[in-house]
């Protein structure tokens, strides 16, 4: 099953568990706006190359459209549809007053120099200017992007807007990026692994911890697991995978890694099968790397009792239901990586204010907006007598329903 069928599958229920009116929602499923425009440059050699870029623009009823901007050579429009989709149900649950959007263009970024990266955003950027901005949709870093990619879209749609920072969250911080953004997604995942360990008396330095994926996500959710004296007993990432059972020495490994070693020449650990990870025993599972990885082959074999949802779509769901039989606990994506979009509002609310937080009040704020909606989750989960994956998506979509329905339809 894609990201977008099982995406609609959640939301449909979610509808039906709400009692949604039919009609509102077909509405709240169709995309507000599909935008597909021709971006074509000249090489550094001269010749002309021409890719497609996009952008899905979900819903706006609670906010500005919210979503990353992703350079792939396989950009799949259903799969950015379901993005676009799932951040409006995420800006929801976080409560931060956003709506939802994703987009990309459709090349390859190892493929050009940096000269002919920054032509194509920019000719993007002047493609779809007067469709995005501080109040109509606000792009963020994705696959294949990053900071400097949001520097290039800031300064061209300033050249059309005005100075506007605000346009474009994960931007460098001497142009007005957040700190506490590149940390964001991983802290968030562990502010809501607590609120979850919490309710069973638990906390992180109770538990055994695997994480697939050390990029950005399951770096930081790894070394604030360390520093909680949580053990990370596996980590692995696209080269292969480690264990170690008294716990790997995180902070040793970001340093190995930043200084150019790989997980596999780390000696803090012994080589694993990246295969047996998922299925390792421990308490806590963190997939951090890529959707679809707990599938209906593997499922039956998971150890862990509770699947932290750190990646979108890490769990399809066949996978899903076979967890939910055997008791684990499972907390969805749609709020387990919300921190990343949390402070990428903050950052927003910063750059208009025309003000900067320090690094306390960023990460103490986040707390708050994890934790708040961690309960507003559960309150749902009891009003509904329904999963933790059911609780978020009704809490959302709930949110959404009531602002469209107060903003009521152009007659
Ligand atoms: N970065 C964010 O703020 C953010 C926010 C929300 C959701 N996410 C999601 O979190 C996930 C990770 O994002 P990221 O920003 O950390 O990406 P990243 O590119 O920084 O890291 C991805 C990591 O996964 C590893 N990986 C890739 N294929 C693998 C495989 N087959 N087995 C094991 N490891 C593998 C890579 O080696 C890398 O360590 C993605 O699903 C992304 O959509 C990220």
């Amino acid at each position: 099953m894609n990201a977008l069928t099982a995406t609609n599958r959640n939301f449909r229920h979610a509808a039906r568990i709400l009692g949604l009116d039919t009609k509102l929602e077909n509405s709240l499923l169709i995309p507000f706006r599909e935008i597909k425009v021709e971006c074509t440059i000249p090489k550094d050699d001269g010749t002309l190359v021409s890719y497609v870029g996009f952008r899905i623009q979900h819903d706006n009823a609670r906010g500005p459209m919210k979503g990353g901007i992703r350079y792939h050579p396989e950009v799949d429009p259903d799969e950015v549809n379901a993005l676009a989709q799932l951040m409006t149900w995420k800006t929801a649950v976080a409560d931060i007053p956003y709506g939802g959007a994703k987009g990309g263009i459709g090349c390859n970024p190892m493929d050009l120099t940096v000269s002919e990266l920054e032509r194509l955003t920019r000719v993007f950027t002047q493609k779809i200017h007067d469709l995005i901005g501080t109040q109509r949709d606000v792009p963020a870093p994705d696959m294949g992007t990053n900071a400097q990619t949001m520097a290039w879209i800031l300064d061209e749609y300033s050249k059309f807007h005005g100075h506007s920072p605000a346009v474009v969250t994960g931007k460098p911080i001497d142009l007005g990026g957040s700190l506490g953004r590149e940390a964001a997604t991983g802290l968030g995942v562990v502010y809501g692994t607590e609120a979850l360990l919490a309710e069973y008396g638990k906390s992180v330095s109770d538990m055994t911890f695997v994480i697939q994926g050390f990029g950005n996500v399951g770096s930081w959710a790894a070394k604030n697991i360390f520093d909680r004296g949580g053990k990370v007993i596996a980590v692995s990432d696209i080269t292969g995978a480690i264990k170690n059972s008294n716990g790997i020495d995180i902070r040793a490994l970001m340093k190995h890694k930043e200084g150019g070693g790989t997980l596999k020449d780390f000696q803090g650990g012994d080589a694993m099968d990246p295969n047996d990870l998922l299925v390792h025993q421990c308490d806590v599972l963190i997939p951090c790397a890529l959707g679809g990885v707990l599938n209906k082959d593997n499922a039956g074999d998971v150890k862990a009792k509770y699947i932290i949802e750190a990646a979108n779509h890490p769990t399809d769901p066949e996978a899903d239901e076979i967890l939910s039989k055997k008791g684990v606990v499972i907390l969805p994506d749609i709020y387990a990586n919300a921190g990343g979009v949390t402070v990428s509002y903050f950052e927003w609310v910063q750059n208009i204010q025309g003000f900067m937080w320090d690094e306390d009040q960023v990460n103490r704020e986040l707390n708050k907006y994890m934790t708040k909606a961690f309960g507003d989750i559960k309150a749902m989960c009891k009003t509904h007598n329904c999963s933790l994956r059911m609780g978020a998506f009704t809490l959302g979509v709930n949110r959404v329903a009531r602002a469209t329905l107060l903003r009521g339809w152009e007659a």
